[in-house]
């Protein structure tokens, strides 16, 4: 099976081309360290060739969601290296998911501050589940210039962090509607300095952390992941093939690991002018390899491997419910369901507990 194949990125050799996708499981410590069951969850899934953790917070205001890790105090370095470490002994391979959750977060999860986002422009339409209940989203505080450049290099800070954590790598989040995404598409970003208006500027804020994070890890080591045609989070963009498009072929001027690509897993039955197929229209724009994400089963997987349009293939629940994911696929054994009631909360119940073949 092409699944199983050994690949390599750059000068990194993966054991085989399944990928885990960032979960977010919120089973860190209040002040965002990882745990010891943390280090066991990774440990448990680290035949996977490569493993890319949950969304871990660059800094206080990036995060939006209770007991998420981060990656910007030298306890949270320090707790991370004893996940790096446990997945090297086995052979693992791990790149670090930057996160920044930008409007989606709430005063609640902040210590009372209000989020910030490029625009004062609040999701409509959802609710936020915090610590204290359902609330309404807020109107999140615009960023001024000086702030973007200054979270700008949080993210490069937070880099150098997880480098010296241990991780092969890292992965900006630039989808599912936090801060990078919300500079990406008009409908969030309404900012007129050079973050704003135009395509080339509302790329700029993701382009400029990528740059910095280059400059952190070299070439082959920092990968993005983004979601072009889901529109939750009020990712709406009045022209995303054309915004994609032109981000993609600026990321190929840097020397990048992979594009981490979301299929359209959402209805777009409002937005017909958004392209259903997100492989099929983005892929062959990269010149570097692809990692496919979104609603893949072995099966399904293994196809799009043949296609030729992506090179490795991540899977989010089913790594979640299957620590030993490339075994059951290796002996084409059943696998087990994910447990959705546990996959933000529950402790070590639905976390470290699903049962191996052995
Ligand atoms: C429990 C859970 C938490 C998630 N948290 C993140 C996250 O922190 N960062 C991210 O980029 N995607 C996150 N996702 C999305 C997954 O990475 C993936 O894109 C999605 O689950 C689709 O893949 P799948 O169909 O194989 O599950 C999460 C998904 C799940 C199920």
């Amino acid at each position: 099976m092409k699944l199983l194949e050994k690949t390599t990125i750059g000068g990194i050799e993966f054991k085989n081309k399944i990928a885990m996708a960032p979960m977010t499981r919120n089973r860190a410590t209040d002040n965002g360290e990882a745990t010891a069951s943390m280090v066991k969850y990774y440990e448990q899934r680290a035949s996977i060739g490569l493993i890319i953790t949950e969304g871990v917070n660059i800094s206080k205001l990036a995060l939006g969601s209770p007991n998420t890790p981060g990656i910007y105090t030298p306890e949270q370095v320090e707790s991370w290296k004893k996940v790096t470490q446990a997945v090297h002994a086995k052979g693992g391979k791990l790149f670090l998911q930057l996160w920044h959750t930008g409007r989606t977060s709430h005063s609640s999860l902040l210590n009372g501050v209000t989020p910030v986002a490029p625009s004062a422009i609040r999701i409509e339409g959802h609710k936020k589940a915090t610590s204290t209940g359902m609330h309404e989203y807020e109107i999140p505080r615009a960023l001024t210039t000086a702030e973007v450049k200054d979270v700008i290099k949080e993210y490069a800070t937070a880099a150098k962090n997880a480098m010296e954590a241990g991780f092969d790598g890292v992965e900006l989040h630039g989808a599912f509607g936090y801060l990078p995404n919300q500079f990406l598409v008009d409908g969030a970003n309404t900012r007129t300095d050079e973050y704003g208006g135009s395509i080339e500027n509302r790329s700029r804020f993701v382009l400029e952390v990528m740059q910095e994070l280059v400059n952190v890890w070299g070439a082959d080591k920092v990968g993005i992941k983004l979601s072009p045609s889901i529109p939750f989070n009020g990712m709406i963009d009045s022209d995303p093939q054309a915004l994609f498009t032109y981000l993609i072929q600026e990321l190929n001027k840097m020397p990048l690991a992979y594009l981490h690509l979301m299929n359209a897993l959402f209805p777009l039955e409002q937005l017909p002018h958004w392209p259903k197929d997100v492989l099929g229209t983005y892929a062959s724009l990269f010149n570097k390899p692809i990692i496919a994400n979104g609603g893949y089963n072995p099966e399904s997987a293994e196809l799009e491997l043949a296609s030729g349009k992506a090179q490795l293939i991540s899977f989010g629940a089913l790594a979640l419910s299957n620590p030993d994911l490339v075994n059951r696929i290796e002996t084409k054994s059943p696998l087990n369901n994910p447990d959705r009631t546990t996959f933000y909360s529950g402790g070590d119940k639905g976390y470290i507990d699903y049962p191996t073949l052995n």
